[in-house]
């Protein structure tokens, strides 16, 4: 749990690490029990997202040996988790649901509640359950699947990413084919498919928005180095676009943050794709328009860091949120450093002001506190975050040190729990 200090900065120089990606490593992780070998996964975020993942996938009977620079899982005595506390504490543990039905025959986890950016619901992950086989049974708070699993034609009601991740998982190991229809594209499906393929599944068409996946009877052990994070590389390249500068993102990958790179281009920002990483130039000048999309389109987890960018860049920038119901929380907090944002149901409207000033504000969620610490380089005086949820350190390996090394005036403070 921890305050940011952040204060005005000068425009940032210099080269940022990305971390492995957050949203690709979960899956990858959960990917791990399906074979009882060994598989290693190299250089892993430093995230409590992994951290509670690990305690979960140890309730699930696997061991998780942590080495330097890689996490190794072993998941040869798989068992349901007998305290569903582990699995409450994060909506991607559903993930592990997949996995434990398809080795185990049976699954059983406690509901997600909602959560701070909306409802979230799971009926997409469990109808495609019950199309493979499973009896799905609602009881005490959470839902339990049982039976083997068989391929079948399973048609998602919209692209989920976590819905897409556990039935890809779940079908590496039915007997037949599955086809997943209207499959979400994201380049974590993408990778989660190359990793799972590593183990010896055999899957056709990760990436576009039919997805084959042919049976097999067991799967083997790996290692595997996952993508960089293209949600953190694209918030530090807000943070350029805020406070003007020259960054270099070393391992960013321009193919997969296409829809923003066009955004902070129309913007005014120049950047170049580099073999060692992306490189971004100046700041933004001109106001723009974000819809949120399933990928290929704006991602929704960069629509809190480009409406910091919006705050202060003259005109007026148009937001409209399609992925989740409640995520402009951050806009009421930007409103306290002086931004100028009126939100009316899925639409906020962001008039650029010359002047933010510091103020205390609150991180509500992941991306709500990483755009509120990057809006503080460019208020006068102090911003203080208050992350008491802890939500910041979920998703940014050590937000502070990365942008204290090109320049951020940003100070970690502990806080007691
Ligand atoms: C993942 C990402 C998250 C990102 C989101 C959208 C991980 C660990 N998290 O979350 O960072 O913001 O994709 O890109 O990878 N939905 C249903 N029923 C379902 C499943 C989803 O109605 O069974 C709805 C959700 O409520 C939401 C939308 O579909 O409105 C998108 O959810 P989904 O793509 O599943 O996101 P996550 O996998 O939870």
């Amino acid at each position: 749990m921890a305050h940011y200090a952040v204060r005005e900065s000068p425009p940032l120089r210099g080269e940022i690490p990305i971390s492995t990606s957050k949203n690709a490593v979960l899956p990858i992780m959960c990917g791990a029990l399906l074979t009882c070998e060994d598989v290693r996964i190299e250089s892993p975020p430093d995230l409590t997202d992994v951290t509670t993942l690990c305690s979960l996938l140890e309730a699930c009977g696997s061991r998780v040996k942590r080495e330097k620079d890689a996490l190794i899982i072993t998941a040869d005595a798989l068992q349901n988790p007998q305290d569903e506390e582990d699995v409450r504490k994060m909506r991607a543990s559903v993930l592990v649901l997949g996995p434990l039905l398809s080795r185990l025959g049976e699954a059983r986890i406690p509901l997600p509640g909602g959560c701070a950016i909306g409802q979230r619901p799971i009926d997409q992950h469990l109808k495609g359950m019950s199309a493979l086989g499973a009896k799905v049974t609602f009881d005490h708070g959470g839902v339990t699947l049982t039976g083997r699993l068989r391929g079948a034609v399973i048609y998602l009601d919209m692209p989920s990413v976590g819905a897409t991740e556990n039935l890809l998982m779940a079908a590496t190991l039915a007997e037949g084919i599955t086809r997943i229809e209207n499959a979400a594209k994201e380049p974590e499906i993408v990778d989660l498919a190359a990793f799972l393929s590593s183990m010896g599944a055999k899957i056709a068409g990760a990436g576009t928005s039919t997805i084959t996946i042919e049976g097999v009877h067991s799967l083997h052990g790996t290692s595997w180095m996952p993508i960089a994070d293209r949600v953190e590389a694209g918030t530090m390249a807000c943070a350029c676009a805020i406070t003007g500068g020259e960054l270099l993102l070393r391992s960013a990958r321009a193919d997969h943050l296409r829809s923003l790179l066009f955004k902070l281009s129309e913007a005014g920002v120049h950047i170049k794709d580099t073999p060692g990483g992306l490189m971004i130039f100046g700041r933004a000048k001109q106001p723009f328009e974000i819809r949120t999309m399933v990928y290929p389109g704006f991602p929704t987890d960069l629509q809190a860091p480009m409406m910091a960018v919006a705050c202060k860049t003259p005109g007026t920038s148009v937001f409209l949120e399609t992925i989740f119901e409640n995520r402009f929380m951050h806009a009421a907090e930007l409103a306290r450093l002086g931004a100028h944002i009126r939100v009316e149901n899925r639409v906020a409207v962001v008039e650029g002001t010359p002047y933010l000033t510091g103020a205390p504000v609150r991180a509500t969620d992941l991306r709500a506190g990483a755009a509120l610490v990057i809006a503080g380089l460019c208020a006068e005086g102090e911003t203080l975050v208050d992350d008491e949820g802890g939500h910041i350190d979920r998703g940014y390996c050590h937000i502070e040190q990365k942008l204290s090394a090109v320049g951020g005036d940003v100070r970690r403070i502990e806080t007691v729990q």
